[in-house]
């Protein structure tokens, strides 16, 4: 390759913001519904208004919102609030419960959620009093034993390098789990369960930063013991004030629109969604960034019973939008299905890069790049076929620096969906965030280092 510099001779015109409002996640950390579950790289409930408003501003009642990689739900929750059907996909069974969770809150019985709340608390309180006290006194192993078990078993196949929970952490989460088995309706279980989910991370001995690891590899202290009812109790009245603030927002509406989440993976969308069908789509797929959605939702997947060996972890994995490194760093060279030499030429470029490294240089993270692409240019074939005339797709995405070296994901994606037609209406940087090393920008053979911002940008596509 001549240079690297050519990344940066995209001519496509870029825009800044536009109007959008910051697509972060962090905005949602303090919204109702969307403060439930924090989720990495989503974008805000307020972002998602904004896309809404200016690419669908006259919905008809047939109208249908889809985002692809629904994550957390916040497109869904914000497309239904509007009156606007909508579907999402998402492949992590996490992810995915809460976005149903989120979707079934609008006919949830909040009476029912009271009352199931209430005698958690009931439940809980003798059983949490006793643990305790047993640690107060230091015989804990012992009063452990001796007090009432727990009917429910910790996850067979679940292993890691320190125990999770602490042992009366760990009882207390079994009986939490007797409790909601008791709940005579699913989807009240489903809320206890994502409640869980939504916390259990704080009464364990991982953390995360923002990978998962365990909390004395990141320095901090053993979690002993935890409140694990009053932790979980505050959860779920969280959730119960959010779901009445919801169901009044959307009780002045005739009739409720249709919204759907399937655990599924995109790329079988064709099986459900008719062609020429969706109007809008609103969307953050994973980011070039190996953020492991996987490995990082390991407890949540096995302790909720949503997989229940490591080969259902592996299956997930296959499926992921654009691999995992760790998944396809050994395969042999991995080149791009498809046309494009401006990204073909980064691959082999990164692919001669730091060959002394073996699958941990460049050789492992160019197999990584061309998965990904490989993956972004089936996702834009089901897009041409699945948007009717016309129709919008707003994707946010994030540039990232691999092996030192600048990747401009927005241009790529713009180029691939010009592949299949699609035009560009516009790539927006709605985003600038830290900043990171790179090598990009100045002549890479000196390697001297320059600082390249990260942002995350929306690309605008229109079929
Ligand atoms: C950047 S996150 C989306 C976050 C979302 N915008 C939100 O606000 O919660 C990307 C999501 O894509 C999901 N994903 C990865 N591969 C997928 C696939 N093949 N089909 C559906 N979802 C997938 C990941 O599990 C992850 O939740």
């Amino acid at each position: 390759m001549s240079s690297i510099k050519q990344l940066n001779l995209f001519k496509t015109e870029r825009n800044t913001n536009d109007g959008f409002k910051d697509p972060g996640a962090l905005g949602n950390k303090k919204l109702p519904m969307h403060r439930w579950v924090t989720w990495i790289a989503g974008f805000s409930a307020a972002f998602t208004k904004d896309a809404i408003e200016k690419y669908l501003p006259t919905p008809k009642s047939d109208s249908i919102i889809l985002d692809p990689f629904a994550g957390v739900g916040t497109t869904l929750i914000e497309s239904f609030k509007k009156g606007i059907n909508t579907i999402g996909f998402e492949i992590n069974p996490f992810a995915a419960l809460v976005s149903q969770v989120k979707l079934e809150s609008a006919v949830v019985e909040q009476r029912m959620l009271e009352k199931a709340i209430a005698g958690y608390t009931c439940f809980m309180g003798p059983i949490e009093r006793l643990i305790d006290q047993s640690i107060s006194k230091g015989d804990s192993n012992e009063a452990l034993q001796s007090a009432q078990r727990p009917k429910t078993q910790p996850p067979r196949n679940f292993r890691s390098r320190i125990p999770f929970f602490s042992p009366p952490v760990e009882q207390k989460v079994l009986f939490t789990f007797d409790y909601i088995d008791t709940l005579p309706d699913e989807s009240i279980q489903r809320i206890f369960k994502m409640a869980f989910g939504a916390v259990m991370v704080s009464c364990s001995n991982y953390s995360y930063e923002p990978s998962l690891g365990s909390r004395p590899g990141a320095g901090r202290s053993l979690i002993e013991n935890a409140a694990v009812s009053q932790i979980v109790t505050r959860k779920l009245k969280e959730i119960l004030a959010d779901i009445k603030e919801f169901q009044d927002e959307i009780s002045m509406m005739e009739k409720l629109p249709k919204a759907t989440v399937y655990r599924q993976s995109f790329f079988e969308a064709l099986k459900r969604i008719d062609s020429s069908s969706i109007d809008l789509i609103i969307t953050s797929p994973p980011y070039l960034n190996n953020y492991h959605y996987v490995r990082n939702t390991r407890p949540h997947l096995f302790w909720l019973d949503l997989v229940s060996q490591p080969k259902d972890l592996q299956e997930l994995e296959k499926e992921n939008y654009g691999k995992f490194w760790q998944t396809v760093r050994e395969l042999e060279a991995t080149n791009l299905h498809f046309d494009l030499p401006v990204l073909q030429e980064v691959i082999e470029y990164v692919r001669n890069l730091n060959q002394a490294k073996g699958v941990y240089g460049g050789q492992g993270w160019a197999n990584y790049i061309a998965t990904y692409f490989n993956d972004t240019y089936s996702f834009m074939a089901i897009l041409k076929k699945i948007l009717k005339s016309k129709g919008i797709a707003v994707i946010v995405v994030g540039n990232s620096i691999i092996q030192g070296i600048e990747i401009k994901v927005e241009e790529f994606f713009s180029r691939i969906a010009a592949l299949h037609e699609i035009e560009t209406e516009g790539i927006y940087i709605v985003r600038q965030k830290r900043v990171g090393s790179s090598i990009v920008n100045t002549g890479v053979r000196e390697k001297s280092k320059q600082k390249t911002e990260l942002y995350d940008a929306a690309v605008v596509l229109k079929r």
